[in-house]
């Protein structure tokens, strides 16, 4: 009997756990869950015999796969698999997936929701500003960042997009300008919305050459990664100008200065929550449990990114 083993740190709603325990269930799989684990040692204790994993943003370091002896597949319950550690699992012939759009939604909505909140001065009771009119430029037009450009349409934003990967009559099609570098796109808007993984390519990427080129009254939105940004450049920026604002779903490391010196114009959520939602946590929990069914029982390797 296969073992499948759900590892969380930041637990899955009960629904998608329940979800994700039938399709276990359904397929003759045994169901084993560590959940809200306080140290990553429980993490490598609990992978030793299982043959599938699924995790959020937990650490699959090279320690966790070389304890996994039985691992066969990992996937990744979410977009961004930068905390797995490919070359180990790949090492060992392990298959590595993610399950790219299930949660999306719960991230868009929230980007547009941070988006609100700044532009209305954290709901302090002074005049704020609206989104309507405003340009919003999306860096990186994939699942989330399709979504925030339709949403933000609603709202009567002008909305831009910039990504080398897609083609710009597609993006055209999806109701974005498409504009051809990140200078244009950080130039023209005074709303940015970071979608990019965090790669070697993009690491520190978004630095004081994007930032300080962007109009008056600026804010960058970052659901995506705190690794993407250049910290040393965001402070340059923030000490330069103070009309810029920052808000992220994920706490940077410069948090406490951010907050101390220009504690009105950044917000951090406490923990990293776009993806928080029932809905995404049942999409991405079942999502994860069938491609693992589907790999054990047929060899699908759909959505592999190793
Ligand atoms: C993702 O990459 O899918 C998001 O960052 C959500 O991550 P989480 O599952 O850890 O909330």
């Amino acid at each position: 009997m296969a073992k499948v083993l759900v590892a969380t740190v930041k637990p899955f709603a009960k629904a998608a756990v329940d979800s994700i325990r039938q399709v276990c269930k359904d397929a003759g799989y045994e169901f084993i869950l560590l959940e809200k684990y306080a140290d990553q040692s429980e993490f490598v204790k609990a992978v030793e015999d299982v043959d599938a994993l699924i995790i959020r943003s937990d650490k699959a370091t090279k320690e966790v796969i070389d304890a996994a002896k039985n691992l066969k597949i990992i996937v990744r319950a979410g977009a961004g698999y930068d905390n797995i550690d490919l070359e180990a699992a790949t090492a060992k012939n392990i298959v590595v997936m993610n399950t790219p759009g299930q949660n999306s939604n719960a991230v868009a909505e929230l980007a547009l929701g941070m988006m609100v909140y700044m532009a209305r001065n954290k709901f302090n009771g002074t005049a704020g500003s609206e989104l309507k009119g405003k340009k919003l430029g999306i860096h990186a037009f994939g699942h989330v960042g399709s979504l925030v450009g339709e949403i933000a349409k609603g709202f009567g934003m002008e909305v831009y997009a910039f990504d080398p990967f897609i083609a710009k009559e597609k993006i055209e099609s999806m109701g974005a300008k498409a504009v051809d570098t990140e200078e244009e796109l950080y130039s023209t808007c005074q709303y940015i919305s970071l979608h990019i993984p965090a790669n070697e390519h993009t690491k520190k990427s978004i630095n004081f050459n994007l930032l300080s080129r962007m109009p008056e009254g600026a804010t960058l939105l970052n659901t995506a990664r705190k690794e993407v940004i250049n910290e040393d450049d965001l402070l340059r920026v923030f000490k330069e100008r103070d009309d810029f604002k920052y808000v992220s779903d994920i706490a940077p490391d410069i948090k406490e200065e951010l907050e101390s010196n220009f504690g009105e114009r950044c917000f951090f959520t406490p923990k990293k929550m776009g993806a928080q939602t029932a809905e995404a946590n049942i999409n991405a929990g079942i999502a994860a449990a069938k491609q693992i069914v589907g790999f054990l029982e047929k060899g699908d390797t759909t959505f592999k990114v190793n």
